[in-house]
C-alpha cells in the first residue's frame, strides 16, 4: 500500500474500534499510525509473497488494537513514566534474580510472601522461570509450553500471578517473564491439532512427509542436545510425518515463515505485556528462522522478525524492554541489538554470555588474556542498549567465545578448551571445581559445563574434604565472580541460591523428568531453614549473603555504574588482573579483579594512563585508603581479591 492509503486504512481501522477514544486511546493511536508504515514494510519484507499475507496483516493490526484495549490503567500509566525516563533499564539501581517459583518458594503465593527477602538482599527485579502450563515430565524446566496463557497448576492460578505482580509494582519491583518463541510443547493445542491431521495447524510447525528435506537440514544444522536428542527432527506416527525438533523431541519448532503463526505468537507476547512484564525474555531467538543449507541460526530473517516484534511491542507496551536470549558467538550476540541503521530497533538487552564465559576462563587459568581479547567485541555494544550481566543462570556454561580470542592470548584453542572442561568437570587433579560436562558432542568434541557457582568455585569439594583453606579460597572466588559481574555494566542477574552458596543438588537424578539433563544439578531446592543462616555472619551462608548484599548496596549508590558505555579497560600490565575504569563526567571508579591464586602487583603507573591522575584512592569494598605511589611502585591485590577504587583527595 502507498503511505497515504496505508494511513487511511489504519485510521479507519482505529475508528471502528474507538467510538469514543480516551486520552490513552489517542496516545496509542498516534503511536499506531506513526509505526504503521515501518510495521508494514518489515512484514512485507518477510511475507509479501505469502498467500495469507493480507489476512495475517489485518490480524496483526487488530491484535495490536485489541491488546491495547485490554491494557490496564496501571500499566498505561507505567508506560508513560517509563517513556519519559527513556532507557530505564540502564540504571545502576536495578539488580535482578532469576528463580524457579516452585523450587524457591513452592508456588506463586509463596513467592509473594518472600518479597521481603529480595528487599533484604537488594534485589528489585525478578526473572521468574516459565510458569505457564507445561507437561510435568516433558517440560524442559517450563520451556516446553502447552498453554501460553494459563499458569500451570503447581504454581497456582493466573490470579496468583496477577496478585504477585500487583504487589511487586506496589513495592517498585520489576518483572521479567519468558516468551518461548521458538517452539511449543507437543501437548500444545496447536500441536495436538496438527498431529490429528489439521493442515492449518500443521503449517504452524515444520512438517515433512519424508526425510528428504529433514536430511538436507540436518547436514548443516548443529545439534543442541547431541547426547540425549540427536538430530533435528522427530517422526510423528499419528500423522506419519516428520516434525522439526531442534531442542528436545517434545519441543516442536514453530514455523515463522507462516504469518498466521507470527500473529498468534504476537498475541501471546502482548498478553504478557498486559500482565505487566517489564522485560520480556525472548527465549532462543537465534533459532526462529530456518533455511536448508544453513545452520538455521542467527539468519537475517530472524533479525527482521525481531525488529517487527519490537515495533509491535512499542506500539502497545512502549515501556516493555526486550531481552534476546541469544547464547551464540560474540559477534552474533551483538547483532541482536540491531546493526547499522537498525541499531536500537531490535532487542534492548542481551545476555553478556561472552563475558560470563570469559570470567570462568580466567578463574580456571588465573590468566585474563583471553578475557582482554574478548573485550574488542564486547565493547562494541551500542549506547542505549544494555547487557544482562551474570555469572550463573539455569543453563549450562558454553565456552562460546571465538578461537581467535584464545589464539590471540597465545593459547591453542583446542587444548585451552579441553583444559577448561577438565577443570570444571573436576577431572584435573589440581581442580577443586565440581561440575559436569553437559551435551557432549562426540563428533565435534564440543561440550558445555553444568554446576552451581559455589561448586564450580570449589566450595562443595572443599567442604567434603573439610579443608578450611580451600573453603576460604572458594568464598573469595564466589565473591570475585559476582563483583566482576555487578560492576562491569548492565543489569546484574543473580541466580537464586548463589547468594547463599548453594552447592550442586543431585536429587534430580531420582526424577525421571529431569535425570537426563544435568543442568538440574545447579537448580537448587531452597531450604528456608538453612536460609536463616544468612543472618549469622559466622556461617558460610551468612558471609556469602552479606558480601553479595554489600556489593548490591554499593552498586545502587554509584550512578557511575549506570550503563552508558562508560567502561574503559586498563592496559593489561599484569595478566592475572582484569582492570577497567567506570567513568562519569570527571569521576572515575577503578575496578580491579585478581584471578590469580597468589597476590598480584600492578604498578601505580597503570592508574595514570587515562584522564585525570588520582593522588589518593579509596577502596569502596574494604574502606582502605591508598596514596597513589610512584610510577614503578605497586598496588597489591591479594589472591582472588578485588578492589573498587574511587578517586579521593
Ligand atoms: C533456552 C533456555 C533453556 C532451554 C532452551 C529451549 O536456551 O534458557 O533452558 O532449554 O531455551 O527452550
Amino acid at each position: 500500500m502507498n503511505t497515504s492509503s496505508l494511513a487511511e486504512f489504519g485510521q479507519k481501522l482505529l475508528e471502528t474500534y474507538f467510538k469514543k477514544p480516551s486520552m490513552a486511546d489517542k496516545v496509542f493511536s498516534n503511536r499506531f499510525l506513526d509505526k504503521l508504515s515501518q510495521i508494514e514494510s518489515l512484514f512485507d519484507h518477510i511475507y509479501s509473497q505469502h498467500p495469507s499475507r493480507n489476512n495475517a496483516f489485518d490480524g496483526l493490526l487488530t491484535t495490536l488494537i485489541k491488546q491495547h484495549k485490554s491494557r490496564s490503567s496501571l500499566f498505561l500509566k507505567k508506560d508513560a513514566t517509563k517513556t519519559k525516563k527513556g532507557n530505564w533499564f540502564l540504571s545502576n539501581e536495578i539488580t535482578g534474580m532469576s528463580l524457579y517459583v516452585d523450587r524457591f518458594a513452592g508456588d506463586l503465593k509463596g513467592l509473594a510472601d518472600k518479597l521481603g527477602y529480595f528487599h533484604e538482599l537488594g534485589v528489585n527485579f525478578l526473572h521468574l522461570m516459565p510458569v505457564f502450563e507445561s507437561p510435568i515430565n516433558e517440560s524442559d524446566g517450563g520451556y516446553a509450553v502447552s498453554n501460553f496463557k494459563k499458569v500451570a497448576a503447581q504454581f497456582g492460578e493466573n490470579s496468583d500471578l496477577h496478585a504477585l505482580i500487583k504487589r511487586m509494582n506496589e513495592q517498585r519491583m520489576y518483572l521479567m517473564l519468558d516468551i518461548v518463541l521458538n517452539h511449543t510443547s507437543n501437548q500444545h493445542e496447536w500441536a495436538l491439532k496438527a498431529k490429528a491431521g489439521n493442515p492449518y495447524y500443521q503449517d504452524f510447525f515444520y512438517f515433512y512427509d519424508d526425510r528428504s528435506l529433514p536430511d538436507q537440514f540436518d547436514q548443516t544444522m548443529p545439534e543442541v542436545f547431541p547426547d540425549h536428542t540427536p538430530g533435528n527432527f522427530t517422526f510423528i506416527p499419528e500423522c506419519n510425518k516428520w516434525v522439526m525438533t531442534v531442542f528436545h523431541r517434545y519441543q516442536w519448532d514453530l514455523n515463522y515463515s507462516n504469518p498466521e503463526l507470527l500473529v498468534a505468537m504476537l498475541d501471546n507476547i502482548l498478553f504478557y505485556a498486559n500482565m505487566g512484564v517489564d522485560v520480556l525474555r525472548l527465549d532462543a531467538p537465534a533459532f526462529i528462522w530456518k533455511q536448508p543449507g544453513t545452520t538455521s541460526q542467527n539468519l537475517p530473517k530472524a533479525h527482521m522478525l525481531l525488529r517487527l516484534i519490537k515495533q509491535c511491542v512499542s506500539v502497545v507496551s512502549p515501556g516493555m524492554a526486550l531481552l534476546g536470549e541469544a547464547i551464540v558467538a560474540p559477534e552474533e550476540i551483538l547483532k541482536y541489538f540491531g546493526t547499522q541503521q537498525t541499531i536500537g530497533s531490535e532487542c534492548d538487552l542481551a545476555y553478556n554470555a561472552t563475558q560470563m564465559a570469559l570470567q570462568w576462563d580466567a578463574l580456571a587459568t588465573g590468566d585474563t588474556s583471553v578475557m582482554i581479547a574478548g573485550q574488542q567485541v564486547i565493547s562494541q555494544k551500542p549506547i542505549g542498549c544494555s547487557w544482562i550481566s551474570y555469572t550463573r543462570c539455569h543453563d549450562d556454561i558454553g565456552l562460546g567465545y571465538d578461537d581467535y580470542m584464545i589464539a590471540q592470548a597465545g593459547f591453542n584453542p583446542f587444548h585451552h578448551r579441553s583444559f577448561l572442561k577438565n577443570h570444571y568437570a573436576g577431572w584435573h587433579e589440581n581442580s577443586m571445581a565440581k561440575g559436569a560436562l553437559f551435551s557432549v558432542n562426540h563428533k565435534t568434541n564440543d561440550a558445555r559445563i553444568s554446576g552451581s557457582l559455589a561448586s564450580l568455585c570449589g566450595l562443595e569439594k572443599a567442604i567434603e574434604l573439610s579443608n578450611q583453606d580451600e573453603i576460604e579460597l572458594a568464598l573469595k572466588k564466589i565473591i570475585l565472580m559476582q563483583a566482576h559481574g555487578l560492576f562491569m555494566g548492565g543489569i546484574p542477574m543473580l541466580f537464586y541460591g548463589d547468594e547463599m552458596g548453594y552447592t550442586n543438588d543431585y536429587s534430580y537424578l531420582k526424577d525421571e523428568g529431569k535425570s537426563y539433563d544435568n543442568r538440574w544439578m545447579h537448580r537448587p531446592l531452597i531450604d528456608w531453614k538453612r536460609n536463616e543462616k544468612r543472618l549469622d555472619p559466622a556461617t558460610l551462608e551468612g558471609r556469602i549473603f552479606g558480601d553479595t548484599q554489600k556489593l548490591i548496596t554499593l552498586r545502587k549508590e554509584l550512578s557511575i555504574l549506570s550503563d552508558h558505555n562508560n567502561v574503559i579497560w586498563m592496559t593489561p600490565h599484569n595478566v592475572h588482573m582484569a582492570g577497567f575504569i567506570r567513568t562519569e563526567e570527571d569521576k572515575k571508579l577503578y575496578c580491579l579483579f585478581n584471578y590469580a591464586a597468589s597476590a598480584s602487583y600492578l604498578t601505580w603507573y597503570a592508574f595514570k594512563e587515562f584522564g585525570a591522575q588520582p593522588t589518593h584512592l579509596k577502596d569502596l569494598w574494604t574502606g582502605q585508603k591508598h596514596k597513589v605511589g610512584k610510577d614503578q611502585e605497586h598496588f597489591i591485590l591479594p589472591s582472588f581479591g578485588f578492589a573498587l577504587l574511587e578517586m579521593a583527595d
